[in-house]
């Protein structure tokens, strides 16, 4: 009998959706036992989130602060991890990070072969190469990748992701499409159960090679590569900012930067985005080799 740990944080539920969807093969076979672990933060975070509450996690998720977390009940032994995370400002969410850094990570990731599931709006690319770092610290084998993110074009998740986290609200409105990852896409998750089941079967988590391979676990968009390196640059600029104005989460100093931040953010995306994105189109064809070659790297290691 293999034992397989599904470890997880999720606000909403939907990345734990997904993550059952991806695991329902493996809890329908005798062959396999499944664990699952809900991460908890010490101090619950909030969902619907306010909106300062929301702004005010920004310098600790950009520089990997993790929060405390719960410590949680282990079997003695895994033979895979499965970590499901979502995406905070372009980081891991501060709970995942809290229990990476936390020493009960230590024990239990060590020489481990760890798939990473991410369910995100749509820009995952950063987190993930910070995931990468935790996981190496923690001497774990990053074997695959998965990303479901939310469904639309990124210019309405821009809206409708926000809206629904703020809000609660993830309905279709005004032409824009629900929140949320379609559940098309969290259904169809279910193959990489499937081929995870034919794997384990065949003790191929003990190998080096991705099991996840040519399933589509990973759908790079070349055009937001770019979008992506400078908001992280631009991120560690205001985390410096907002840590500076206020070294405590929902101090007076910090709020008032918060509203400042926002206000750039808005003025940014009703100006430098759109010409940002013109930009990118235009140029495209002359920086297509270099953006191939980005694209291959970040699909790593379970690729296309
Ligand atoms: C504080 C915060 C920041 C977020 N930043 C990002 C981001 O940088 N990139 C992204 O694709 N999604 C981002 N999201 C969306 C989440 O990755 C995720 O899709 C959403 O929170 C729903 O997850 P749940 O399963 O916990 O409910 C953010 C969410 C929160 C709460």
């Amino acid at each position: 009998m293999k034992k397989v740990l599904v470890l997880y944080y999720s606000q909403s539920g939907q990345l734990r959706d997904v993550l059952a969807s991806i695991i329902a093969p493996l809890e329908k076979s005798a062959e396999i036992d499944c664990d699952w672990r809900l991460l908890e933060p010490v101090e619950p975070y909030p969902y619907p989130w306010p909106f300062y509450a929301f702004f005010n996690t920004f310098p600790e998720a950009v520089n990997l602060e993790g929060c405390p977390v719960r410590e949680v009940d282990l079997a003695a032994d895994y033979d895979l991890i499965v970590l499901g995370y979502t995406v905070w400002f372009l980081s891991p969410s501060i709970p995942i990070t809290g229990f990476l850094q936390s020493a009960q990570a230590q024990t239990l990731f060590q020489g481990k072969p760890v798939i990473t599931v991410i369910a995100c709006r749509d820009m995952w690319l950063m987190a993930q190469e910070k995931m990468k770092g935790l996981l190496k610290d923690l001497g774990a084998r990053l074997l695959d990748n998965v990303v479901l993110t939310d469904q639309g074009d990124s210019l309405y998740t821009f809206v409708t992701t926000p809206r629904w986290l703020l809000t609660g609200k993830k309905e279709a409105f005004w032409g824009f499409p629900r929140a949320g990852i379609a559940a098309a896409d969290i259904t169809a998750a279910s193959r990489f159960g499937r081929r995870l089941l034919e794997a384990l079967r065949d003790n191929l988590e003990q190998g080096e090679k991705p099991l996840l391979g040519k399933l589509g676990a990973v759908n790079v968009n070349g055009k937001l590569i770019a979008s992506e390196r400078i908001a992280r640059r631009s991120f560690m600029i205001w985390s410096r900012l907002l840590k500076n104005a206020g070294a405590v989460a929902g101090s007076t100093g910090r709020n008032l930067v918060i509203t400042i931040y926002f206000v750039f953010l808005l003025l940014m995306i009703v100006t430098v985005v759109p010409l940002n994105i013109l930009l990118r189109r235009c140029i495209y064809p002359f920086r297509k080799t270099a953006i191939d070659r980005a694209v291959t790297e970040y699909e790593q290691p379970s690729g296309r």
